[in-house]
């Protein structure tokens, strides 16, 4: 038995959170039980590591040790609860994953994509994301957003030239593998991005039910 991996991924501010709870809602009410978790975290330990990345520290934080914490919250997340909920057929929703790596680390900060790739390698094997949901938003509406919610962590402090290109990467990343992306505008209101969910989640359930 395998279950199926959904990865929710996009910049700051694109509405992937509000919209990851409705899209379990409605799996829900198909009598589906998708697990919910998210990156960086999603156990005690990788939510610890987390907190290192996330926080603003006097010290700057190395490009490589930013990288491999990412691959190190991963590994245990993977080991923890990805594969073993995977193996048991259920469905795993994941708040972002490896994607995300490739936008900020890669095209963030610069940091080599063979790198990556070959960590990705390492830390998954041969796992995927079955089926990954993009989010969308301009980078003027996603950070306004991001600003008006809270006090901004270490990511949301970067400047614009480091957004536009964690967009332009994880969209160029979603052209390069149609099969396995679905770009969803998160600039418009509530319900139209709402409605733009409707054939992932039938395909969600489609696939689920196989
Ligand atoms: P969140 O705000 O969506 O919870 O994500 C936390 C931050 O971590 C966000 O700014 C993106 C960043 N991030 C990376 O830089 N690389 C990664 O691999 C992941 C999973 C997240």
């Amino acid at each position: 038995m395998s279950g199926l991996f959904v990865t929710f991924e996009g910049p700051e501010g694109a509405g992937k959170s509000t919209n990851l709870q409705y899209l379990a809602e409605r799996l829900r009410a198909a009598g589906c039980d998708p697990l919910l978790t998210r990156e960086p975290g999603g156990t005690p330990i990788a939510e610890q590591i987390r907190g290192l990345l996330l926080a603003n520290h006097d010290e700057a934080m190395s490009d490589d040790a930013e990288l491999l914490l990412m691959f190190a919250a991963r590994a245990q997340h993977l080991d923890q609860v990805i594969r073993p909920a995977l193996a048991e057929g259920r469905v795993v929703i994941s708040d972002r994953f490896t994607d995300a790596t490739y936008a900020y680390q890669g095209g963030g900060r610069g940091i080599d994509t063979q790198r990556i790739a070959a960590l990705e390698n390492w830390v998954q094997g041969a796992l995927r994301p079955d089926l990954t949901l993009l989010f969308d938003i301009s980078v003027e509406q996603g950070l306004a957003r991001a600003r008006a919610r809270s006090a901004l962590d270490r990511f949301e402090q970067q400047d614009r030239a480091f957004f536009d290109a964690v967009r332009s990467t994880y969209l160029a990343r979603a052209a390069a593998a149609p099969a396995r992306y679905r770009v969803i505008d998160g600039g418009g209101p509530l319900e139209s991005v709402q409605a733009a969910l409707e054939p992932a989640i039938a395909l969600i359930l489609e696939r689920w039910h196989a």
